[in-house]
């Protein structure tokens, strides 16, 4: 017979294991760090110019950042700051290497989701976190998913649960009640109200004293901050079930949302969320705040199956939301129904010789027309290595991997992340502009 108390020593023992693996795998401080990147790299696959061009740019302009040799080697390797100084400084045929951002306007906002577990959510969040990165923008990953796949592949691993999305939706929970029973009711205001308390066991958790920032965890990327998760956080979705019984206008699906808001307009650039495979509070939190929806699908019959369910499912919760909180409702700024400036379909672990993926692929575009990511991402071992040692492509040594294998999986993810991009860019005109 097996109780809670057996499962709870397995974990333990499981969680020994887990120690020890990153102490294999992160550096001795047990911190994940970042490699430096080639010359080769910076050129042809950072910068998209020519390698010649970019070392006679560094001979020409002594000031530029040179990077450092290795002791055996020929190349120079940079790290990420110094290949974001050589961007910010160096024109190329009067072209700047800048990424494009619209002045004035907050980071557009992106989910990565699907109910289908294994869909390729968390392996297409990190990458294009990292792609993005790499081409210069300023990123936010928010994890809100309990298993934590992202946040432990960025390197964080002791997180508290009141600094992951619960904590946020229980401050929100807080905030909000507090401005609902401080507003004007009776006869005048139009609204009446009633006056809503929150037991001492919410209150007392000292949420409301933290700050938007203390939210905001640093990685080893020093353009990517990280709203983390972890296997505490899961019981989220039992709070708040109870947090709405507490407070029924509370509009829960937006606490993220508002967070956010809260953020300067110029914090970051792109906001990825990585979502946990169900539709609860905490995926309606992510779907809400999106600008954008990205809906990864693997190549089989099943997960084509798993991914109508999932937009039916999405689709009727929103349109739950619209009912139950329509117009008169006094939630604040919270506009219903929710719009996305844009919802695209990408295909992962897609193997361009495999018929049947060939087949899903066509099915797919029939489908959704061009809603469907025109590059598919393949399968790749290359995940799976670079994984191992709870990295993504983009971080791996390409020395440490059949040199074709990382190039195949790397122009892969950076094609499907450029259209990402060019998704990304359109969606920022949808925008409003705060004043
Ligand atoms: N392009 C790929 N090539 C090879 N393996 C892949 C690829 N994409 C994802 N995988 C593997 O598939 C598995 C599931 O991927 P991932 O964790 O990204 O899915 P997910 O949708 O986030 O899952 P969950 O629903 O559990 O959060 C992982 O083992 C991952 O390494
Ligand atoms: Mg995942």
């Amino acid at each position: 017979m097996y109780t809670h108390s057996d499962l709870a020593a397995l974990q333990a023992q499981s969680l020994k294991m887990q120690g020890w693996i990153r102490r294999q795998t992160f550096s001795p401080e047990l911190e994940k760090t970042l490699r430096r990147f080639s010359s080769w790299e910076v050129a042809e696959l950072v910068f998209r110019i020519n390698q010649s061009t970019f070392r006679g740019r560094l001979a020409a302009e002594p000031g530029l950042p040179a990077g450092e040799v290795e002791e055996d080697g020929r190349q120079r390797w940079f790290s990420l700051d110094e290949i974001n100084d050589l961007r910010r400084r160096m024109k190329v045929n009067r072209r700047s290497l800048m990424p494009p951002r619209p002045k004035g306007k907050r980071a557009l906002r992106a989910a990565i989701a699907n109910f289908k577990g294994g869909a390729g959510k968390s392996t297409v969040a990190l990458h294009f976190a990292h792609a993005a990165a790499l081409d210069g923008y300023r990123v936010l990953v928010v994890d809100f998913d309990p298993q934590a796949t992202l946040s432990h592949s960025m390197g964080l691993t002791d997180v508290s649960e009141e600094h992951t999305v619960w904590g946020i939706l229980a401050r929100d929970l807080i905030n909000e009640t507090d401005r609902m029973n401080a507003a004007p009711r009776g006869a005048e205001s139009g609204a009446a109200l009633p006056q809503r308390r929150l037991p001492a066991s919410i209150r007392d958790l000292g949420l409301a004293e933290l700050r938007v920032n203390d939210f905001l965890k640093s990685t080893a990327w020093s353009t990517i901050d990280i709203i983390p998760s972890c296997a505490n956080a899961a019981f989220v979705e039992f709070a708040s079930a109870q947090y709405r019984h507490l407070n029924p206008e509370w509009s829960f699906f937006a606490a993220v949302s508002r967070y956010l808001d809260h953020l300067p307009d110029d914090a970051y650039d792109l906001i990825i969320f990585d979502c946990p495979p169900a539709i609860g509070y905490q995926s309606m939190n992510a779907v809400f705040a999106a600008d954008v929806l990205y809906i990864p699908s693997g190549p089989g019959y099943w997960e084509y199956d798993s991914t109508t369910s999932f937009i039916g499912q999405l689709s009727e919760a929103l349109e739950d939301l619209s009912a139950g909180f329509g117009e008169t409702f006094p939630a604040g700024k919270v506009a219903l129904p929710k719009a996305f400036a844009d919802v695209k379909f990408l295909l992962t672990r897609f193997e361009p010789a495999n018929d049947l993926h060939k087949a899903m692929l066509e099915a797919f575009r029939k489908v959704f027309g061009d809603r469907v990511s025109e590059s598919p991402i393949e399968m790749t071992r290359a995940v799976e290595q670079s994984g191992r040692f709870l990295c993504s492509v983009y971080e791996i040594d390409y020395r440490d991997m059949t040199r074709e294998t990382w190039r195949r999986a790397r122009a892969s993810f950076d094609t499907a992340y450029a259209e990402f991009k060019e998704v990304c860019v359109a969606a920022w005109d949808k925008v409003e502009a705060r004043s």
